[in-house]
């Protein structure tokens, strides 16, 4: 015979068999998907978040998205998640829903995503993180942020679509491979061209100049015409053989590889001074030991495309060129007193065509791992300013090469 408290017992036992059966079955049903309800642990008491039926049709299109689509508390609790982002995350979705989204975050994305999160909620800004995968890989990706209305209810739900960036970094990275070696076989064929340019065509140009010469000498004044042509050629000739050379330099400076970059920004500013009458003042750090090959490179290209671009664009009457170094960093800085420019809103760039001056600085500072900052604003001229971190670098990102080791 069983006792009243045993009878008791056994019917509050069976009464929780039941609830825990009840509440199984609720679960499988929100991990499926099957259920438009989700409970969620408030801060005093247990909460219900419902999806009402009408939004049967934004599931369906938000699980036929190739995103990852979630909505969240406000303490970043997982109210729901499409297939996309467990298969982003590699995780099963019913171990997704429910969970806290800090679980995909690094320790240092959970610190910086709280105040970012509250910006982007308002102006939806995306926020680049790492994800942490279920298979321990890092998967690079795009959130961005909307706090939804959440009718009916002060709790905040936030909607967050996740886009994974893996493809689009692998692709920049393709391309930042592809343009750097488009660089080097440019740099290759230049200096190709300017040394057969230097050896063989100046040379010829030299022996008809000296042909000219004696030509002129021999004829006498009484020749009249015919020595006043000499002479004329020998002056033609002249000057061709200098605009040789200085397509040349241009090319390639002998300069840089044996004087450094000092030397070849000399030369380079003081040529441009002649030959354009635009003033250019020079300052330049004592550098004590050469600096890396692609560095001079580098530098040497950005100086040469920005007073390009002086001469083409800026009718500016002062340049002033300063090349310093702050600890491990050179800095080299083009400023002209020109028209200048609005560096976001500029034709060139509106067009997509042409431009290549301002994006090829930008690519040989950026493979050297450093920075290119353009700063300028229509009728207060323009500052260019690289800056090269003089530390090893890894390779493909620009590693530091030997001296013997440089583009050519
Ligand atoms: N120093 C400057 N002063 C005024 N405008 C400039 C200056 N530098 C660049 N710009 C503006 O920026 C645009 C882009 O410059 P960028 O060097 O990229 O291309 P580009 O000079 O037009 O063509 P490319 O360099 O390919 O011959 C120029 O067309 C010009 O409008
Ligand atoms: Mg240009």
């Amino acid at each position: 015979m069983k006792t009243t408290r045993q009878k008791s017992s056994v019917r509050k036992l069976a009464a929780l068999r039941a609830r825990l059966a009840d509440a199984e079955e609720v679960v499988r049903a929100i991990r499926q998907g099957e259920v438009d309800a989700v409970m969620g642990a408030g801060k005093q008491d247990s909460q219900v978040f419902t999806l009402e039926g009408a939004e049967h049709a934004y599931r369906m299109l938000i699980e036929s998205m190739n995103e990852g689509a979630l909505t969240l508390t406000a303490d970043k609790t997982i109210l729901y998640a499409n297939q996309c982002f467990a298969r982003m995350v590699k995780c099963p979705l019913e171990q997704v829903t429910g969970s806290s989204f800090r679980r995909f975050l690094s320790e240092e994305d959970r610190a910086t995503l709280r105040p970012l999160m509250k910006r982007s909620a308002k102006s939806g800004s995306k926020i680049p993180v790492l994800l942490h995968a279920g298979d321990g890989s890092l998967i690079p990706a795009l959130l961005s942020i909307r706090e939804l209305a959440n009718e009916g209810s002060k709790d905040v739900i936030i909607g967050m679509v996740v886009t994974n960036m893996t493809e689009a970094r692998r692709n920049e990275e393709m391309l930042r491979t592809l343009t750097h070696r488009v660089v080097q076989a440019q740099e290759a064929e230049r200096r190709f061209v300017a040394l057969e340019l230097h050896d063989n065509i100046t040379q010829l140009l030299c022996a008809v100049l000296v042909r000219s010469q004696a030509l002129a000498n021999k004829l006498s004044p009484h020749d009249g015409s015919a020595k006043r042509e000499a002479v004329k050629l020998r002056e033609l000739l002249g000057q061709t053989a200098e605009e040789v050379e200085r397509i040349s330099r241009n090319l390639r400076p002998s300069v840089l590889d044996e004087l450094g970059l000092v030397a070849v920004l000399r030369d380079t500013s003081t040529e441009f001074a002649e030959r354009t009458g635009v003033s250019v003042k020079l300052a330049c750090v004592q550098l004590t030991a050469r600096l890396p090959a692609d560095t001079e490179l580098a530098l040497y290209r950005v100086l040469q495309e920005a007073l390009k671009n002086v001469e083409k664009h800026a009718s500016a009457r002062h340049v002033t060129v300063y090349l310093t170094k702050l600890g491990d960093l050179v800095q080299l800085t083009i400023k002209d007193d020109g028209i200048g420019f609005n560096p976001d809103h500029h034709p060139a760039r509106q067009k997509r065509k042409g431009g290549l001056g301002l994006l090829g600085m930008r690519e040989r500072t950026t493979y050297v791992g450093g920075t290119l900052n353009v700063k300028s604003a229509p009728g207060k001229g323009t500052t260019i300013l690289a800056q090269i971190p003089l530390i090893d670098r890894q390779p493909g990102g620009g590693g530091r090469r030997s001296r013997t080791n440089r583009v050519h």
